[in-house]
C-alpha cells in the first residue's frame, strides 16, 4: 500500500462528521442554489442557502459536494461559516480562510475555491430569484 498523505485534523473531522449536508427545495423563493464544479479535477459541489428576506440573513446551508476529502471538509467548514450571515458578508468569505482553518496544502488549494465559488454562486441565485419574481 502507498503512504497516504497525512490529512489534517481538521479536514478529516469535516469529513467524517460533515456538517449540513442534504438540499434545500430549489423552487422556494427565499432559497439560493449553487452548482460549481472544478476544471482541474471535476468534482462537483452543489450549496445552497435560505435568505430571511427581512434581515437579508443566512438562516439555513445545506450542500452536497461530490469530491475529495479537502472539498468536502471545504464545503462543511463553508456551510458553518456563513449560516448566520449577511449575503454581503458570504459573499466576501474568502477560499484563503478556509484553506487556513483546514490548513489544505497548495495542491488541496482549488478544493476551498470549489466553496468560495458555490456560496457566490448560491447569491447571486438567489438575488435573481428575487428580482425576477417581483
Ligand atoms: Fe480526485 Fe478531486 S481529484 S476527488
Ligand atoms: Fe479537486 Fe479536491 S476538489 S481535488
Amino acid at each position: 500500500l502507498a503512504a497516504v498523505r497525512p490529512y489534517h485534523q481538521k479536514v478529516i473531522d469535516h469529513y467524517e462528521r460533515p456538517r449540513n449536508v442534504g438540499t434545500l427545495d430549489k423552487k422556494d423563493k427565499s432559497v439560493g442554489t449553487g452548482l460549481v464544479g472544478a476544471p482541474a479535477c471535476g468534482d462537483v459541489m452543489k450549496l445552497q442557502i435560505k435568505v430571511d428576506e427581512v434581515s437579508g440573513t443566512i438562516t439555513d446551508v445545506k450542500f452536497k459536494t461530490f469530491g475529495c476529502g479537502s472539498a468536502i471538509a471545504s464545503s462543511s467548514y463553508m456551510s458553518e461559516l456563513v449560516n448566520g450571515m449577511t449575503l454581503d458578508e458570504a459573499g466576501n468569505v474568502k477560499n484563503t480562510t478556509i484553506a487556513k482553518e483546514l490548513s489544505l496544502p497548495p495542491v488541496k488549494l482549488h478544493c476551498s475555491m470549489l466553496a468560495e465559488d458555490a456560496i457566490k454562486s448560491a447569491i447571486s441565485d438567489y438575488k435573481k430569484k428575487r428580482t425576477s419574481t417581483q
